[in-house]
């Protein structure tokens, strides 16, 4: 199967199975295949956060399933299954056409339901595993369906039990809360300001779904328009002192809480801006010159001419900075330390 039109990059990548299941319940059936038989699986959603530097060795798993409906509904907290087939973006205009808080700063991710979990995607001051109260999988060690509660999901920044052990479980559904009532979340730099820039004075979920919507458009390129998807880089982690000698040095460098009392999240676009590297192209694989975190494919670069910039990118940082950088999306084919 080929898998070009199916990764937001655009490179070339080829399955030897593309299987799509739309009804979860039939997936141990599906998986039994003796054509599947020892084969890696890659699940694979909307093809937004991965990175194929070769061929996918197995068969790539669609989740089909596309059904959103309420569950529960005390007036006030609602909770909300969608199967993970569903496209993201749809579901966060679903919740705030129907008046639900929640989801709003996380519009036009792109991607699917399922895929949100794994990375625990976030924007505009607020992660997916805020939101989740459980997450629905087939779990292949235990060849069993399961449903992993909050706690068990272990989000993190960019981060959960999902990632951190790829290959164990395919999600077939994602279980939501949200409010009728909740305060908008605004602190994140900008959306206040968007906000007002609209002429909203108190914005509820549809504005500010739309203020994210209008920055990022602003800010970020359509995959649609040019292969990319989105950060290639997660904002590094570390020590309170690392982050405070690097600001002494470069007092405009973004610094914003840590994991923990002793660690700081720096800009990873900022360091990478301020070694030269925005709008740089090595013929068709580039940085895109509106946001320094974001690579791009300009027409028929490779996934592997991707990678390969995206290792000088980091070991440039690492030289002027002293920072590791760490690619966001799933690289498929390729470990990133080659
Ligand atoms: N900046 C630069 N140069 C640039 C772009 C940004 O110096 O070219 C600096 C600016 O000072 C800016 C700061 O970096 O204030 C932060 O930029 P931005 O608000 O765009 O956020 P980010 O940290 O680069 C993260 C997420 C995005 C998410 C935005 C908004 C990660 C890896 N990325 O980007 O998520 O949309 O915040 O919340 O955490 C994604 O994960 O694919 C993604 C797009």
């Amino acid at each position: 199967a080929d898998l070009a039109a199916r990764n937001t990059f655009g490179v070339p990548a080829r399955a030897p199975w593309l299987l799509q299941v739309n009804d979860a319940s039939l997936l141990p059936e599906a998986l039994a295949l003796p054509q599947l038989r020892g084969l890696p699986l890659l699940p694979l959603g909307g093809g937004s956060n991965l990175l194929f530097a070769g061929d996918a060795p197995g068969a790539a798993l669609v989740m089909g399933g596309h059904d959103i409906r309420m569950l529960e509904d005390d007036g006030e907290r609602v909770h909300v299954r969608a199967e993970a087939g569903v496209e993201w973006h749809g579901l966060v205009m679903w919740s705030v056409e129907q008046g639900l808080s929640g989801l709003e700063n996380l519009a036009l991710i792109p991607g699917s339901v399922g895929a949100a979990p794994i990375q625990n995607i976030g924007a505009y001051g607020v992660e997916a595993g805020e939101r989740i109260t459980a997450v629905e999988a087939w779990d292949l060690d235990a060849q069993a369906f399961v449903r992993l509660d909050r706690g068990a999901c272990a989000f993190g920044y960019r981060d959960s039990a999902f990632k951190r052990q790829p290959g164990r479980w395919i999600v077939t559904a994602v279980e939501f809360e949200l409010s009728r009532t909740a305060a908008p979340r605004l602190d994140y730099t900008g959306l206040a300001e968007e906000l007002a820039a609209m002429g909203v004075a108190s914005p509820g979920p549809r504005e500010v779904a739309e203020a994210v919507i209008r920055i990022r458009r602003r800010k970020l390129p359509d995959p649609a328009v040019v292969g990319n998807a989105g950060s290639f880089f997660k904002n590094p982690i570390v020590p309170q002192a690392l982050a405070e000698a690097l600001r002494v040095a470069n007092p405009a460098l973004p610094v914003f809480p840590g994991d923990a009392a002793t660690t700081r999240k720096l800009s990873a676009a900022w360091l990478i801006d301020a070694c030269g590297w925005k709008g740089a192209r090595e013929g068709d694989a580039g940085v895109s010159a509106g946001h320094a975190l974001v690579l791009v494919n300009h027409g028929n670069a490779t996934g592997l001419q991707l990678l390969q910039l995206a290792r000088r990118i980091a070991a440039s940082v690492q030289e002027r900075f002293g920072v590791a950088l760490e690619p966001e999306p799933r690289l498929v084919g390729a470990e990133w330390a080659g």
